[in-house]
């Protein structure tokens, strides 16, 4: 399987609402299980759908306890909604793919309910806390267009954002 194309900021599609998947077919698992290549090959620990281009509701997400499990497997979420969060948050410096080179304090809830679909359409849900949870959101959030630089307090956004003009910037450039 090649390896998919990351979409980086400045690219309409990060900003965008994916649509439902309502075919549970070859097609998608081939798009996850390319997500999946293309997520170790680039040492990610999640994937959504819109960061390779395609519009769709899905993310995969390893199994982290903590940023140290190397040996978390991937998790394939198809439709996923969280249902309910806990009032307990907790603050973690955040990266995304899609934003080379910028990080960011962002707090979320600790433990998230969550339901979705498998491959095959099987409905699901699941509870997550740790950095699984923690993954979760940030994936479902790149589902709305939502980035976590919109997390970011002011005084943050503002350094990270000179850090995006250069990014979108080279984008033309190259
Ligand atoms: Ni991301």
């Amino acid at each position: 399987m090649k390896q998919l194309d990351v979409k980086t900021y400045g690219e309409p599609i990060l900003r965008g609402s994916a649509t439902r998947v309502d075919r549970f077919d070859e097609e998608l698992a081939n798009l996850a299980q390319g997500m999946i290549e293309t997520m170790i090959a680039e040492r990610g620990i999640g994937l959504a759908a819109p960061q390779v281009g395609v519009g769709k509701r899905l993310v995969i997400a390893l199994q982290m306890k903590d940023i140290d499990d190397s040996g978390a497997s991937p998790l394939v979420l198809v439709n996923p909604e969280i249902t309910a969060v806990s009032k307990e948050t907790w603050s973690y410096e955040e990266g995304c793919l899609s934003l080379p080179g910028i990080s960011g304090d962002v707090i979320r809830p600790s433990e998230i309910d969550v339901t979705y679909q498998d491959l095959d359409g099987t409905k699901r849900q699941l509870t997550a806390d740790g950095m699984f949870g923690r993954i979760l959101q940030h994936e479902i959030d790149h589902l709305d267009g939502k980035l976590f630089i919109d997390y970011l307090s002011s005084a943050n956004k503002s350094l990270a954002k000179s850090k995006l003009k250069q990014l979108t910037q080279n984008k033309h450039l190259f």
